[in-house]
């Protein structure tokens, strides 16, 4: 009953518009798309698809879940267009639950006709490395290769000599984003790796028009400004004029209920921001904000890495403030002698701390924010 109702619609629906891109497949209950046309998702609505953005080898699909809340009719042309993403980073997770809270709470207003544009919410950008428990993207090809996929983006399609990870990150570009005309504003979710602890910040590239505004919303602890990463998300956006931030929300693997509370609280300031909801709604989240006067901002990390392999017990925490030089932690051998005094090299606020003691030579382990001087 319930598929042959989405076969219906699916099928109604290729027929209406000539860009429509249903494959004909149900995963799940939910239609498998090749091409988002917003076009084609029913206004007053929120629609999950699935879009295989690459094959496995032996042909299994790499299926992206892919929620889309659409408002009211003429919405589509005269409201704002919003994608948020999360999970690019396979142990990335706060964010998965930020875009599914945003929508699952967006159900009432998006059904009643007052939602003002469009959201495409993207709750695992990367399944692949949520299988492998791993930042990156890992190809089967030789021995096995694994790709950062947020630095390949818009990707390249394997007619264009793309790898496989090319070609995934360019199906969720031109296939999902439509090349970047899908949406107008962007937030890519993003947390730290596995192994350190930090607070809640966003990488914001003030040169675009509507960046710096974008970051503020979001009252992070901590503001990166700098001209962005080649080939990441938020970049990409921004190199095609769509303002957009990477939000880094605290720590991998674990969801942190705060971090994650404030992060949800960011999107509904935006959405207010952006005119979509109408001016009787009240957002759902407890108010957690802490406001605009705590972000401290900056434009360059420092980072102390340790020289030798070891046992690392760090003696500094997230948001504490440093002098050029203070002691912030100590290298251990394994017979529990101290092998290295960890310093500061500059006097700025503790961004990131490693909490995972087994360090590597080379490893970093702790990270501040400050403000280079050019000398
Ligand atoms: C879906 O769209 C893509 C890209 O526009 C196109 O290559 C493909 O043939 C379309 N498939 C169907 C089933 O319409
Ligand atoms: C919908 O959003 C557009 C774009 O921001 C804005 O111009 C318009 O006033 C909004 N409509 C309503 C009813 O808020
Ligand atoms: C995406 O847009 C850019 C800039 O408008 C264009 O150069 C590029 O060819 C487009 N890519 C695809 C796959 O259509
Ligand atoms: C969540 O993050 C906040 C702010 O960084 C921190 O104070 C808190 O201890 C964290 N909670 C958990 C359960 O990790
Ligand atoms: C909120 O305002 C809209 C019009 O913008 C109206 O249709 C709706 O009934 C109002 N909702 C409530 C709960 O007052
Ligand atoms: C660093 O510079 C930025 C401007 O680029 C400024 O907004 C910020 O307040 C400065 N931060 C500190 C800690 O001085
Ligand atoms: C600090 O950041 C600015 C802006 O991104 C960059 O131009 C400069 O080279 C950086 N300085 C250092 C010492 O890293
Ligand atoms: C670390 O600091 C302590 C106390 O200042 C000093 O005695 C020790 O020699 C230092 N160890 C190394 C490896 O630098
Ligand atoms: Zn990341």
């Amino acid at each position: 009953m319930k598929l042959s109702a989405a076969l219906l619609l699916a099928t109604g629906v290729a027929f209406a518009s000539a860009q429509t891109n249903f494959t004909g497949d149900i995963l799940k209950g939910y239609p498998v798309i090749e091409y988002l046309d917003l076009n084609d998702v029913p206004a007053n609505t929120i629609s999950r698809y699935w879009i295989s953005a690459a094959e496995a080898q032996g042909g299994l699909p790499y299926f992206v879940p892919i929620l889309v809340a659409r408002g009211s009719e003429g919405s589509l042309e005269t409201g704002r267009r919003l994608s948020l993403s999360a999970s690019i980073h396979g142990d990335e997770l706060n964010g998965i639950p930020v875009v599914q809270r945003v929508f699952a709470a967006l159900g009432d207003v998006v059904s009643s006709g007052n939602f003002n544009g469009t959201i495409i919410g993207i709750p695992t950008t990367n399944p692949n490395g949520n299988i492998h428990n791993q930042r990156n993207f890992y190809s089967s090809s030789s021995n096995g290769f694994l790709t950062n996929l947020n630095r390949v983006f818009p990707g390249a399609s394997i007619a264009d000599g793309g790898s496989i990870a090319d070609s995934y990150a360019y199906t969720i570009w031109n296939s999902v984003w439509a090349n970047s005309s899908n949406a107008d504003i962007a937030v890519d979710f993003h947390t730290l790796s596995t192994g350190s602890i930090g607070p809640l910040w966003a990488y914001a590239d003030f040169r675009l028009d509507g960046v710096q505004r974008l970051a503020e919303l979001a009252q992070p602890d901590h503001i990166k400004i700098d001209p962005g990463e080649p080939g990441s998300i938020e970049t990409t956006w921004v190199d095609f004029g769509v303002p957009a931030i990477t939000l880094e929300i605290g720590p991998a693997k674990n969801w942190n209920q705060t971090l994650i509370k404030r992060s949800e609280e960011f999107i509904w300031r935006l959405l207010d921001d952006l005119a979509m909801l109408p001016g009787n709604y009240t957002a759902p989240p407890e108010t957690v904000s802490i406001g605009l006067e705590n972000t401290y901002k900056g434009t360059n990390f420092s980072y102390v890495s340790v020289s030798q392999s070891g046992w690392v017990q760090m003696d500094v925490v997230p948001l504490q403030d440093v002098e050029e030089g203070q002691s912030v932690g100590t290298l251990f051998n394994s017979w529990g002698d101290v092998i290295e005094n960890l310093t500061a090299p500059v006097a700025g606020r503790v961004h990131t701390v490693r909490v995972d003691a087994a360090a590597e030579q080379g490893a970093g382990v702790l990270d501040l924010l400050y403000n280079a001087t050019s000398t």
